[in-house]
Parts: structure tokens; sequence; C-alpha cells
């Protein structure tokens, strides 16, 4: 009760206080307030520059959260072979990218091309003015708005990128006196969000300045409102395709039980049901997003943005569907997935996050599109082992051998009771319970 008491506290000005007073106060929530300040800091890094790169990465940082950091070697992309860095704590999702992309290197590896990478972003505006007169000046108003983030875009126009167009877009029949400023924007190798961002607002600026001044306003007509300018995450246009592709022999080994193009014809019917039905084709497409999150989170990119990309651009025909598909034609295997990755390998986390950097050194530096092209490869790779195990011998043999540790450790197995089974589970099936009598039983014997 007294707990309950405690939690119910509302806490002001908790940002203003040092790490270590952030950290008592957040202790006294528990029972054990010394454990609990011990635990928190024994994650701390034992330098203390380094530590304080994390504390400034976020607001009232306490300590850092450990997730696995593994790769993902033989991801041949485009003939190029890669050793991919992927975060990620749910067991098998490293295990099953390897297997799947050591399979296709021996078979020609993954090709992906770079469709596009063009991002948008929106100055959202209310106006109770006269529609002709804004179009009527929109040009001029265009050229006023180029000209004052000149400022912001000269370095990005350096690097080959900048503003690519501006649109008025009339959504008035949709809510009243609302429109848009839809702005295109090419970002090159950095993922741009801040510079969209910066761009947007200096124009909600700008175009409030230029309608209270223009002549061709009558007085009712100087006053928009600005009700947001930002970029958008969804980014259809900035979109990447990687396939594989093989003739249905070359699919024998893959089980005992199937043929290559037995296994072909059940994988693509596998496909096709998350084509058809959201269900399935959310679980999916999750299972693409194991590998492209594991890639984004390990090269310092913002995973939350490029899920919420692929997913509305899962929805974009109005049904939600699979975001990889397969062709079966001509005895040949086409397998292929389309995904909008707004990615960055350059500004942001991607070089202050000092395991986001060695990530981006380990791919070979690469520019934001051979990014994209490697993330895509894993993300197949990911769907391609996922699909493969559940038309094949089903998901928990190899998902529930790869958590065997994880249930060893939560019954605090030492090495050798972990050895031992390792051994005894190697061909039986595993389950929490199971484990739990084998390891009862070991004890029990002694
Ligand atoms: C588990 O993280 C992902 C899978 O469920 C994906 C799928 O079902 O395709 C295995």
């Amino acid at each position: 009760m007294a707990r309950r008491r405690k939690r119910d506290l509302i806490i002001k000005g908790f940002s203003k206080l040092l790490k270590e007073d952030k950290l008592k106060l957040v202790a006294e929530l528990m029972d054990n307030q010394l454990e609990t300040i011990e635990l928190l800091k024994s994650f701390w890094y034992a330098d203390t520059e380094k530590q304080k790169i994390f504390d400034e990465f976020s607001e009232n940082t306490l300590t850092n959260f450990y997730i696995p950091y593994g790769v993902a070697p033989n991801v041949m992309v485009n003939g190029n072979t890669y050793v991919v860095p992927m975060v990620i704590e749910e067991s098998s999702v490293v295990a099953a990218a390897s297997s799947s992309a050591r399979f296709w290197s021996e078979h020609g590896g993954f090709k992906a091309e770079v469709i596009d990478t063009i991002k948008e972003g929106q100055v959202h505006f209310q106006w109770a003015g006269q529609k002709e007169k804004l179009y009527r000046v929109f040009d001029e108003l265009k050229q006023v708005l180029i000209e004052n983030t000149q400022h912001i875009t000269a370095n990005m126009e350096k690097r080959g990128g900048g503003i690519l167009s501006i649109e008025l877009v009339d959504k008035t029949a949709e809510l009243q006196n609302y429109y848009q400023l839809k702005v295109n924007f090419e970002t090159k190798d950095s993922m741009g969000a801040n510079f969209i961002n910066s761009c947007l607002e200096e124009f909600a600026r700008s175009m409030r300045e230029f309608m209270a001044h223009h002549p061709v306003f009558d007085k009712g007509e100087r006053d928009i409102t600005i009700i947001m300018s930002i970029l958008s995450n969804y980014t259809p246009q900035c979109l990447v395709k990687t396939w594989v592709e093989c003739d249905f022999e070359t699919l024998d080994s893959i089980d005992e039980k199937l043929s290559g193009e037995q296994f072909a014809h059940k994988f693509a019917t596998a496909v096709k049901i998350a084509e058809i039905d959201t269900y399935r084709a959310t679980t999916h497409n999750k299972g693409i997003f194991n590998g492209i999150d594991a890639v984004a989170i390990a090269t310092g990119n913002d995973f939350r943005a490029i899920e919420a990309a692929g997913h509305t651009y899962a929805a974009r025909t109005g049904k939600y569907q699979s975001l990889s598909h397969v062709e079966l034609k001509d005895h040949t295997f086409k397998y292929w997935l389309e995904i909008p990755l707004a990615l960055g390998t350059v500004g942001g986390l991607t070089s202050l996050h000092p395991l986001a950097k060695h990530s981006l050194e380990m791919l070979g530096k690469p520019s934001a599109r051979e990014l994209m092209m490697i993330t895509a490869a894993a993300g197949l790779a990911n769907n391609f082992a996922a699909i493969r195990s559940l038309v094949t011998k089903g998901i928990q043999a190899g998902h529930m051998k790869m958590h065997l540790m994880n249930i060893l450790n939560y019954y605090q197995a030492s090495a050798q009771e972990k050895e031992k089974a390792r051994q005894y589970f190697s061909d039986r099936k595993v389950s929490f319970a199971l484990v739990g009598q084998f390891i009862q039983k070991l004890r029990s014997a002694q």
C-alpha cells in the first residue's frame, strides 16, 4: 500500500535534477533502493566521457539498456558480400538472417536496386481567402520560399540534394479552409528529418509574412493559420527493391520431404496468403521488420519511422498486404521485397553512437542508397527464413532451439548444466516445461 502511494507521486522538475538525484528518486519507488541504484549503475560505461554521450542522447537518462549486437555474415548484395550488423533481442532473428544469407550467397545472392530517394514534407495551414488569388501568386511565393531557405539548403545543395519541388494542395473539400504546401526533398546520405523540418518551419514563417504583405490579398485575407510543419514519415518515393531468383532444382536441398518445385509452390502459397489475409500479412511483415529494424538500430537509424512507412506502404492499395511477393514462372522461383526505407549514413546517431559508427565502418561506409539495399536484403533474408521454416518443419523447432539459452538462464543453469541441456535437446523438442523438468532432474540427481 505504501508502495502504491509512492507511485502516485507527481514529480515536478525531474529533468532538472542531477543524474544521481534522479536515480535516488526513482530508487525510492522500489523496496530495495540500494540494489536498484547498484543495478542501474552497473550498466553505466566505465568511461565517463562515453557515458556522457549516452546521457545526452535523451532526457532523464538513468542508465543504458543493453540489447545484443550480432552480425549476419555472407549477405551478398549485387555481388558484394557484407557482414551485416544486427541489434535485436529475439533469439532466432540473426540465426535466421545468417542461414538464408548463406543459402542465397551460394545461389547468386540478393539483387537490389534503389527505385528513388525522394522524401516529402508538408506545411499544413488554414486560410479563408479566395483560392484563385493564392494560385495566382504561388510561383512568386515559391521563389520567396526558396530564397528564404538558402541558408539551410546551401550545404545540402553542395552535396547534390535540396528542395525538389513545392506544390500547393487544396484540401478544402475534406476540411474547411485546409491547404498544404507539399514539398519534395532529396537529402542524399542523411535521413534528413532535421533538414526537412527546418526548411518547412522557415517556409511557414515566410509564407505568413508573404501573405501579410502581398498587395493581391485583401485585409481579411492577410492572416493564415499555420497548423503544423513537419516531414512525412510515409516515403513511398524513397523506395528500394531486392530480390532473389533461382530454378526449382536449386530449392531441392531445402527440405528432405519436399522437392524444390513442391517447396516453391508451398512457399508461394504462403506468400499469397499474406497478400490475401491481413492477420497473416501483419505477422509476415513483422518477420521482414525483424531484419530491417535490427540493421536500422545497429546503424543508428530511426526504426520507428521506417516501420511506419513500411506498414503504410503495405496498405497502399487500401488493404494491408504482404510487402514481399513471389512469382513462379518457367520453372523459376522469383521472390522480392519492395519497401520504402528512409535511411541515413551521415548525421544523427550514425556518427554519435560509437557502435552505429562501427556498424557503418564494418559495412564499408556505405552511401544511404547502398544501406537501403543491404537493409532490404536483411529483411528479405529474414522473411525467407521464416516462410521456409513455416512451410517445412514449423517455426517452433528452430525458434525454441535458439530460445533454449534464455530458458536455461531463467533457471539460472550453470555452464555444466547448459552444456548437458544443449546435448540433450539437440534432437528433442524444447519447451519451457521440458527444460524445467530436465534441470530439476539434473539437480535432484546430484
Ligand atoms: C517472429 O518474430 C516472426 C515470424 O512470426 C514471421 C512470420 O511468421 O513470417 C516467424
